[in-house]
């Protein structure tokens, strides 16, 4: 059956691999990301009916009227997969600057609720959707040099969790590690070292049919993929 999958962050990366896989399986895509020709050339190879915006999950105003337009012109999502992030740059904690400190949070976190405080009600009223939010291995473990983008990861645990508990029955918050992939995100903390791991195309194909699959059944768990 077709379904309609909301994904933030689908100018590159698992985003953006997972548009395209989940259009090739016959799927709608809405996505949004903030890099405008990436987004026109997604929208060139794809076409109607997916659609892919300019927005920064970091601006509520934004995630507001582009939430509007989908659920008017496309409908309510039955797959939210909030995949928008960014990492720190390597760097100890002291010395990573207020601004910087700022947009990982402002774009992991509250990035995050503001597309859900948007998205939520739509659904409720639709009674069934699931929400995945991509967390990370750091959302679970922690490692040196990368302790903002862990305190994010962690809160998005903690934060999907709660979520799972307050959701009528029909719909599913789940947590998820992707786990480890080549995209410019690991290339920014792993260095060279990240060429040795697989590609977005690669993880997408394994990763479209387990997220297809998710449900009620998932709600709350803490999930990894596979
Ligand atoms: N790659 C891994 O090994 C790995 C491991 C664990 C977890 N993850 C998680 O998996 C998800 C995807 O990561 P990735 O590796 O694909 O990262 P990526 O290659 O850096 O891609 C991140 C995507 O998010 C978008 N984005 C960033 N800030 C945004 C904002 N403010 N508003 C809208 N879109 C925004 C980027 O597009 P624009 O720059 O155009 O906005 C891009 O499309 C993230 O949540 C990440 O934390 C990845």
């Amino acid at each position: 059956m077709s379904k309609i999958i909301l994904i933030t962050g689908v100018s590159k990366g698992l985003g953006h691999a997972m548009a395209k896989g989940f259009a090739r399986e016959g799927h709608t895509v809405v996505g949004c990301g903030r890099n405008p020709e990436a987004l026109e050339k997604l929208s060139e190879a794809l076409g109607a009916p997916h659609r892919f915006d300019s927005v920064d999950v970091s601006n509520d105003q934004e995630v507001a009227q582009w939430i509007q337009n989908v659920t008017n012109n496309v409908g309510v999502p039955d797959l939210v997969l909030n995949n928008a992030a960014i990492i720190n740059h390597n760097a100890p904690l002291w010395e990573i600057d207020s601004d910087e400190f700022d947009r990982v949070i402002d774009i992991n976190i509250k990035g995050v609720q503001n597309v859900i405080r948007h998205i939520v009600p739509p659904m409720i009223r639709k009674g069934s959707g699931v929400i995945v939010n991509f967390s990370s291995g750091w959302g679970r473990s922690t490692s040196p040099e990368v302790a903002p983008y862990c305190a994010t990861k962690w809160a998005i645990e903690g934060l999907t969790r709660a979520l799972a508990q307050e959701l009528p029955t029909g719909l599913a918050a789940i947590p998820l590690n992707p786990g480890v992939i080549n995209t410019d995100m690991l290339q920014s903390c792993f260095g060279a070292g990240a060429s040795q791991f697989e590609t977005a195309e690669i993880w997408a194909a394994k990763a479209i049919p387990f997220l297809i699959e998710l449900g009620p059944k998932d709600n709350g768990k803490s999930l990894t993929a596979p």
